[in-house]
């Protein structure tokens, strides 16, 4: 008799293979991101701009990597900077039960606009001092250097990239971040579904869009000889179908 996790495979893969389905979630996407449903939602007492699809996804990134330190670009509110501080909290509370001894995790959030009432709120959460905000374009290089710095010599990293959804803003981030991600871990490149979606599926105008999104960025880094290093995990998104990441999670071999 097969276990569970054969049984959940031939379903995540029957259900990949459906295009009923499929269209469904597709359909279920286009429609949510129209009325803005990814702006209702809050963890830990932050605004956070996800699907919660996407929050289950960011848990089982953070539990397989288990990273001392994440890098995330775009903070908005810091609701994924506190899910992401959550997550590090219980991994290193659940090994300080295990070995008396606890690591120092951390997340290290960039965002070109921390508005003041943001920075108060995430400063005031009880998960603050897991938590450093860097304040700038997340491709400026005086940034980028301040981030390296922040991760020192961290055993393992992790990196996030939601800010700026254009084309050339990933390719850059991705350039720039790739090198601080350890082997085994991943860069999660949010809203490359916007690489799919209709043309006039989003509620105010963006600069980006199919041909010019995250996903573009993605394929156009793989190409690139420090892209050979990583390589697209589906695993995840298989079983989920909903997700704004699609081929967004970069493994690094
Ligand atoms: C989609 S929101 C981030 C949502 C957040 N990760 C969450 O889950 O709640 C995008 C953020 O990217 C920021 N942003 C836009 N351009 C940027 C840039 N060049 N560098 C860094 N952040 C940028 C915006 O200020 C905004 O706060």
């Amino acid at each position: 008799m097969p276990d569970f996790f054969e049984k959940r495979a031939a379903i995540a893969e029957r259900n990949w293979a459906d295009a009923p389905l499929r269209q469904a979630a597709a359909d279920w996407q286009d429609a949510s991101r129209r009325r803005d449903y990814q702006y209702v939602l809050e963890w830990m007492g932050r605004p956070i701009i996800q699907d919660p699809q996407d929050v289950c996804y960011i848990q089982e990134i953070i539990w397989r990597t288990r990273p001392d330190v994440i890098v995330e670009t775009g903070i908005a509110r810091g609701g994924s900077l506190v899910l992401s501080a959550s997550i590090l909290a219980a991994l290193s509370q659940g090994e300080w039960l295990e070995t008396g001894t606890m690591k120092a995790r951390k997340v290290i959030g960039v965002d070109i606009d921390i508005r003041p009432h943001n920075r108060a709120a995430i400063e005031a959460h009880p998960l603050a001092k897991m938590i450093t905000l860097v304040q700038g374009s997340s491709i400026d290089q005086g940034i980028v250097d301040q981030v390296k710095a922040e991760v020192g010599a961290a055993e393992r990293v992790l990196v996030f990239l939601d800010s700026n959804h254009t084309r050339d803003h990933v390719f850059e981030e991705l350039k720039a971040y790739a090198p601080l991600v350890t082997p085994g871990s991943a860069i999660f490149v949010m809203d490359t579904g916007i690489e799919y979606a209709k043309e006039d599926s989003f509620q105010t105008s963006r600069p980006w869009g199919p041909g010019n999104s995250p996903l573009t960025a993605v394929n156009d880094f793989l190409a690139l000889p420090e892209g050979k290093d990583f390589a697209k995990d589906l695993s995840i998104e298989k079983r989920l179908l909903i997700t704004c990441a699609t081929e967004g999670l970069l493994v690094r071999r």
